[in-house]
């Protein structure tokens, strides 16, 4: 889709709507302004007044594992939208993001404390798990019908300065579901009989937000011809300094959240769920690492990789209720949980690539200066078609301010 960006959004609009096979009443839906009615904002949440909005763009060219994408973001933030659509365009020409994703299985975790021997009661859940296991078979029959359901139980003595407790980890893959609604109901289910095994008292029983067992992965690679040796070198300089210091470590994760956040707001998500995630991942060997990796291959190409825990849904929460986050997964085609966390991780890299290859090479400032001098405009009191020039003079004249602003569109 090359001139995608010099389209009005009407045209773009128009461009989605054939992509995606939108039909008129939901391309009408994305036109307006917000697209969530009152009543149904106010049947989400709890005392609803209104609603706030960000705008909703489309990042173009990604291909991932040979199929094509248009991924709609929603962020207030300037470039980002560019940024992954550029990282997008050159990895293309390298086949593209080749990602996977683990079966989506989440972990819910019960506390049990006031144990008397807490080695003892561990010994004694690991005996009866497939009894415990078992008292989920029906639990919930949809989620059995498309193949999900209960994996795995464990449990362990925790340590604290408080005593020590038993802590078991339910295991359930919650298919195209976030999983918490699902998770919490079998933990609540397992729970008494956890106490008459253990002697002891049940205080949590809740999910988990570090999705180990639910990992998404993706691999690019940009030529060195595209790149060039010095953008390359200075891409891995980077990497290098976010590895070893946290500073700069946690804005190069930003970077990277930037894009996932965006998508994960697009479509519904929990974007609060994948955020403490992914830095609770970013820091699991006991340092704060960057979430994603870059190398050079004996040709002198950038290869790039990230893997980071995604618990996405397609099905249930507001991925159903808003009818905006439906209509952005209908852009995005996606049939599964699986492929829109593929998705979401392929946009971490991109969005990663992008900042790194933008702060290697021009700096970041530039892309993020055009947008802050067309706000500027607008504020200025500019019409439609006074913008641009504005924004060019101002770039020009490297003179972005609300003052100069003014005075272009004044005529001095
Ligand atoms: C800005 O939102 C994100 C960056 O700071 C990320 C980075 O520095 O890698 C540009």
């Amino acid at each position: 889709m090359s001139g995608f960006h010099t389209l009005s959004p009407a045209e773009r609009l128009k461009l989605v709507k054939e992509f995606a096979m939108l039909d008129d009443e939901e391309a009408a839906l994305l036109a307006k302004a917000g697209g969530l009615d009152l009543e149904t904002a106010n049947r989400m949440i709890e005392n609803v007044i209104g609603e706030t909005q960000l705008p909703m763009g489309i990042v173009t060219n990604f291909l991932i594992n040979g199929k094509d994408y248009l991924i709609p973001m929603c962020i207030e933030e300037p470039s980002v939208v560019a940024g992954a659509s550029k990282a997008a365009k050159l990895a293309r020409e390298a086949g593209g993001f080749r990602a996977s994703a683990t079966d989506p299985v989440m972990i819910g975790q019960i506390q049990i404390v006031d144990v008397a021997d807490c080695k003892k009661a561990v010994e004694s859940v690991m005996q009866l798990r497939d009894e415990l296991l078992h008292m989920l078979d029906n639990i919930d029959p949809i989620l059995a019908k498309y193949g999900g359901g209960p994996r795995k139980l464990d449990a362990r003595v925790l340590k604290t300065d408080g005593g020590e407790m038993v802590i078991v980890h339910l295991h359930v893959d919650v298919r195209d579901a976030m999983g918490a609604n699902a998770v919490n109901t079998m933990l609540e289910s397992i729970a008494p009989r956890i106490v008459e095994i253990t002697g002891g008292r049940v205080v949590l029983r809740i999910i988990s937000n570090l999705a180990t067992e639910r990992m998404a992965r993706s691999e690019a690679m940009w030529k060195k011809e595209t790149l060039g040796e010095e953008a390359i070198d200075n891409i891995l300089h980077a990497y290098l300094f976010a590895e070893h210091d946290q500073y700069r470590c946690t804005t190069h994760n930003k970077g990277i959240m930037n894009g996932i956040d965006a998508v994960t707001i697009a479509t519904g998500n929990d974007f609060r769920a994948v955020e403490s995630g992914a830095h609770s991942y970013a820091a699991i060997t006991g340092r704060y690492k960057p979430l994603t990796k870059y190398w050079k291959d004996k040709d002198g190409n950038l290869h790039g990789s990230i893997e980071l825990p995604l618990a996405v849904a397609t099905i249930g929460g507001a991925t159903r209720t808003h009818p905006v986050a439906k209509i952005a997964q209908k852009i995005l085609g996606v049939k599964s949980s699986q492929e829109l966390a593929q998705i979401i991780a392929s946009v971490g890299l991109a969005q990663n690539f992008a900042a790194l290859y933008a702060m290697a090479t021009t700096g970041i400032q530039v892309g993020h200066m055009k947008l802050h001098a067309s706000n500027l405009a607008v504020m200025a009191g500019a019409k439609a078609e006074q913008i641009d020039e504005i924004v060019k003079r101002m770039i020009e004249e490297k003179n972005i301010s609300a003052t100069r602003a003014k005075e272009i569109l004044e005529g001095s």
